[in-house]
C-alpha cells in the first residue's frame, strides 16, 4: 500500500493536519432532520472511509469515531467540525482570495448559499428544497474554496457532486468550474440506489442552484411565481392582461426556501393570499422579512380576515399556522370559494421530512421521521390521498388548481391515488390537473425564451444593484409584447419591492435578446467602471436548461419529454462557448431520476473576452431550449424560432417542424 506521507507530500492543496476546533450550534438555527440510513455494515464502513479520505492520517482515529456517531445520528457524515466558526456568508469580491476573479466570485456564490439568512440548514450545507446542498461535507467546502483561491484563468477546476477532484489546465476561454452533481448510471437511477449513494458519500443532491451555486435567496422564484399567479389570474378568472389580481385569493402551502416567495409574489400582484406553514420558524422569517403581513392559527379567522381584504380589494400576505390540508378542510365544510390554489410543501421528498402529514405538529414530525419511519410514511401517504380528495372537491366547485413544480401530483399518484392520473393507470398521459408549466408557464414564457435572468453585483454595494437595475429597465420596450410589459413593471419596482437577502441580487424574466443586450450593458458598465464586477446566470428552471416531464417540460407533447438531450446539449455548449462556470444535475425540484438540469454562472469583468462569451453563449443557452420546444410543435416556440432564422440567416439557423395534417393520419389509424 502507498505510504500516506508520500500522498501528502504528493499534493499543494488539501485539508491541514491540525485537528479544526469542535463548534457550538447556534441556538434558533434551523437543522436538518435524520435522513433515511439503510447502509449494511460493510457500507458504513466504506462511508467512513469515503470521509476520511479528504482528511491526514494522524486525525483519523478520533475522527472515524465522530463520523460514525454523525453517520448514525444524522444519516449523513457532514464533518460539522470542519465548517469553519460563526457566520458565513457572500462578502464583497475584494475580501476573497484568490488568482483569477471567477475564483474569487464563485467563492462569493457558495458563501451566499450558506449564509444562515439564506439557507434552510446551514449547517448540513442544504440551501433550499429540503434536501439541495452546495456539497456534501464541510470538508469539500474547506478544500472547494482552497481550489477556488488556487485556480487561475488558465485551470479549470471539476466538481463531482461536492467532490473537488482536481485543477486541470484549460484555456482563458474555457470555464473555470464545472460542477456535476448526482448523475446516475441510467439502471442505478432510483431512489434507493441513490439514498445508498448518499450515505456512502458519493452522491450529492443539488437540487439546482443549490449546488449549482447560483441561489440568490427566495427573490429567485417570485419574479416566477408573480409571472405564474398574474397569468393563473387572466387565463382562469378573465382578469385583462393589463391588469392583476386584485381583489382575488390565492391559498397555498410552504414558506420555506422557495415556496417563501409565495406571499410576497401574491401581494406584488395586488391579490390576497393564505399560505399554511407548519414551522413557526419559517413563518416568522417571512414576517421579519415583511413578506407575511400576518400569522393566524384558526381556519376560521384567516379566512375572515382574508375576505376583508379582498372586499376592500387591498393586497395582502396571511400565513395559517398550521397543515394545509386541515386549511382545505375547513373552506370544503364552510362551502369557502377559493379561487386560484396550489401547493408548494416539498413533494419531491415527501418521506424524508418534505410533507408533514396531517395530525402532526413540524416537532412531532421531525421526532416520528427519527424514531419511526414507517409509521410516518403511512401518515404521509394517508394525508396525501385526502389532500387530493379535498382538492378534487374544490375543484368541482370552481377552484382552479395548479401543480407548482414541487411533484405533488406525481407524489399523490405514488401514494396510490391513481385517479389523479389522467388516464387512470400510470403516468404517461400526464395528470388531471395542470403544471404550471403545462398551462401557464411554458406556453406563455418558456416558449418564446423568457426565463429567470439574474445576476449578483460582486462589490457588494446596493447603488450598484440600483444602476443595473435601472440599466436592465432601459433594455426593455414594454410595448413589445405583453411578458415584457410585466418585466418592466417587475424591474421598475423591484427596489421598493425590497426583494433582497443575502447578496445584492436581481431576478428579471428576459427572452435571448434582451438577456444578451442586458448582459452586453452591464459588461459596459463594469468597463467604465460605473458598477463593479457582476455575476450573471440563471436558474436550471428555464428554457433550455432543464429536462422535466413533470415540470419545465411538461408542455412537450411529441414524446421525447422523457429524453434529456437538451439539458445536457445546453451544458455542453455553454461550456464550450465559455461560460465561467457550468452545472449539472439530476434531480432538482422534482427528484432523482424525474429531471436533468443544468446552469451556469458568468462573470462580468468588463473585458472584450466576455463581450465575445456572452454574444455567443447566452443566445446558445436560451434558442437551444426554444428549438427543441419548436421542433415538439409548440406553437410560441415555432413562431420564436421563425423570427429567429429570419434575424440571424448569417450566423444560426433552427431546425423548424412541418405541421401535419391530423386527418391524413386520422384516415389510416
Ligand atoms: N416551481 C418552482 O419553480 C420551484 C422552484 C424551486 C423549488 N420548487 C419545489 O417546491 C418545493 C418547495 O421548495 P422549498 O425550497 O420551499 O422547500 P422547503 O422544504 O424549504 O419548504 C417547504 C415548506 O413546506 C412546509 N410544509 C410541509 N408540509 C406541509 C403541510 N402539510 N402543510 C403546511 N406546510 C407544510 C414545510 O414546513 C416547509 O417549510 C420543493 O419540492 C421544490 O423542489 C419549485
Amino acid at each position: 500500500m502507498i505510504e500516506n506521507s508520500k500522498i501528502g507530500e504528493a499534493m499543494t492543496i488539501k485539508l491541514s493536519e491540525e485537528l479544526p476546533e469542535k463548534k457550538e450550534f447556534e441556538e434558533g438555527i434551523r437543522r436538518a432532520p435524520k435522513r433515511e440510513l439503510t447502509l449494511t455494515k460493510r457500507e458504513k464502513k466504506m462511508a467512513l472511509k469515503n470521509a476520511l479520505r479528504y482528511i491526514p492520517q494522524a486525525l483519523h482515529e478520533e475522527l472515524a469515531s465522530e463520523f460514525l456517531n454523525e453517520l448514525d445520528t444524522m444519516g449523513r457524515i457532514y464533518g460539522y467540525r470542519y465548517r469553519p466558526a460563526g457566520r458565513i456568508y457572500g462578502k464583497p469580491i475584494d475580501q476573497y482570495k484568490g488568482n483569477c476573479i471567477e475564483g474569487k466570485a464563485i467563492q462569493v456564490m457558495i458563501e451566499n448559499n450558506l449564509d444562515f439568512e439564506i439557507a434552510l440548514y446551514p449547517y448540513e450545507l442544504v440551501t433550499y428544497g429540503e434536501t439541495g446542498q452546495v456539497c456534501q461535507n464541510w470538508m469539500q467546502y474547506r478544500l472547494i474554496k482552497r481550489y477556488l483561491e488556487r485556480l487561475t484563468d488558465e485551470q479549470t477546476l471539476v466538481v463531482a457532486s461536492g467532490h473537488p477532484l482536481g485543477l486541470f489546465k484549460s484555456s482563458k476561454a474555457s470555464p473555470r468550474v464545472i460542477l456535476t452533481n448526482s448523475l446516475m448510471v441510467g439502471l442505478f437511477d432510483n431512489q434507493k440506489d441513490w439514498h445508498r449513494a448518499v450515505a456512502l458519500g458519493v452522491a450529492n443532491y443539488g437540487q439546482m442552484t443549490a449546488g449549482g451555486w447560483m441561489y440568490i435567496g427566495p427573490q429567485g422564484i417570485v419574479h416566477g411565481t408573480f409571472n405564474t399567479l398574474l397569468n393563473a389570474g387572466r387565463k382562469q378568472l378573465g382578469i385583462p392582461d393589463d391588469s392583476d389580481l386584485t381583489g382575488h385569493l390565492f391559498i397555498s402551502s410552504g414558506l420555506g426556501g422557495m415556496s417563501g416567495a409565495q406571499g410576497k409574489a401574491v401581494k406584488i400582484a395586488n391579490g390576497v393570499g393564505i399560505i399554511a406553514e407548519v414551522d413557526h420558524s419559517r413563518i416568522q422569517t417571512r414576517k421579519n422579512q415583511g413578506w407575511i403581513d400576518a400569522i393566524y392559527e384558526e381556519p376560521a379567522e384567516v379566512f375572515k380576515a382574508a375576505e376583508e381584504y379582498r372586499k376592500e380589494e387591498k393586497a395582502v400576505s396571511l400565513a395559517f399556522y398550521g397543515n394545509i390540508i386541515d386549511l382545505l378542510e375547513y373552506a370544503v365544510n364552510e362551502n369557502i370559494k377559493i379561487e386560484l390554489l396550489s401547493d408548494q410543501t416539498s413533494c419531491h421528498v415527501p418521506y424524508d421530512g418534505g410533507y408533514c402529514p396531517q395530525g402532526l405538529t413540524f416537532s412531532e414530525r421531525t421526532e416520528m421521521l427519527r424514531e419511526n419511519k414507517e409509521q410516518f410514511k403511512d401518515l404521509v401517504t394517508r394525508s396525501l390521498k385526502k389532500h387530493f380528495s379535498l382538492i378534487r372537491q374544490l375543484v368541482d366547485k370552481g377552484t382552479y388548481f395548479f401543480d407548482y413544480g414541487n411533484s405533488f401530483m406525481k407524489a399523490v399518484f405514488d401514494a396510490g391515488a391513481k385517479a389523479i392520473a389522467k388516464n387512470g393507470k400510470d403516468t404517461s398521459e400526464g395528470f388531471i390537473f395542470p403544471s404550471y408549466v403545462e398551462d401557464i408557464m411554458g406556453p406563455m414564457l418558456f416558449d418564446y425564451g423568457y426565463g429567470p435572468f439574474r445576476w449578483v453585483c460582486l462589490s457588494g454595494r446596493h447603488e450598484d444593484l440600483l444602476k443595473t437595475d435601472r440599466a436592465a429597465m432601459n433594455c426593455i420596450n414594454p410595448d413589445r409584447r405583453g411578458q415584457d410589459r410585466d418585466n418592466y413593471i417587475w424591474i421598475r419596482d423591484a427596489d421598493s419591492n425590497k426583494l433582497v437577502v443575502g447578496t445584492q441580487a436581481r431576478i428579471l424574466y428576459q427572452d435571448a435578446e434582451g438577456r444578451k443586450n442586458i448582459a452586453l450593458k452591464f459588461n459596459a458598465m463594469v468597463r467604465k467602471g460605473t458598477i463593479g464586477p457582476v455575476m450573471l446566470g440563471r436558474d436550471h428552471h428555464d428554457t433550455g436548461g432543464t429536462d422535466s416531464p413533470f415540470r419545465e417540460t411538461a408542455n412537450i407533447k411529441d414524446g421525447s419529454n422523457i429524453m434529456a438531450d437538451m439539458a445536457t446539449h445546453c451544458f455542453a455548449g455553454n461550456s464550450a462557448r465559455g461560460m465561467s462556470m457550468v452545472a449539472l444535475h439530476n434531480g432538482g425540484g422534482v427528484g432523482i431520476g424525474k429531471a436533468i438540469n443544468g446552469g451556469f454562472g458568468l462573470v462580468l469583468d468588463g473585458s472584450e473576452r466576455v463581450d465575445t462569451i456572452i454574444q455567443k453563449a447566452i443566445p446558445w443557452d436560451v434558442m437551444g431550449g426554444v428549438a427543441r420546444r419548436a421542433w415538439a410543435g409548440n406553437d410560441n416556440a415555432v413562431s420564436t424560432s421563425i423570427d429567429y432564422n429570419v434575424e440571424n440567416q448569417a450566423t444560426d439557423h433552427i431546425t423548424i417542424p412541418y405541421r401535419v395534417d391530423e386527418k391524413i393520419i386520422n384516415e389510416l389509424l
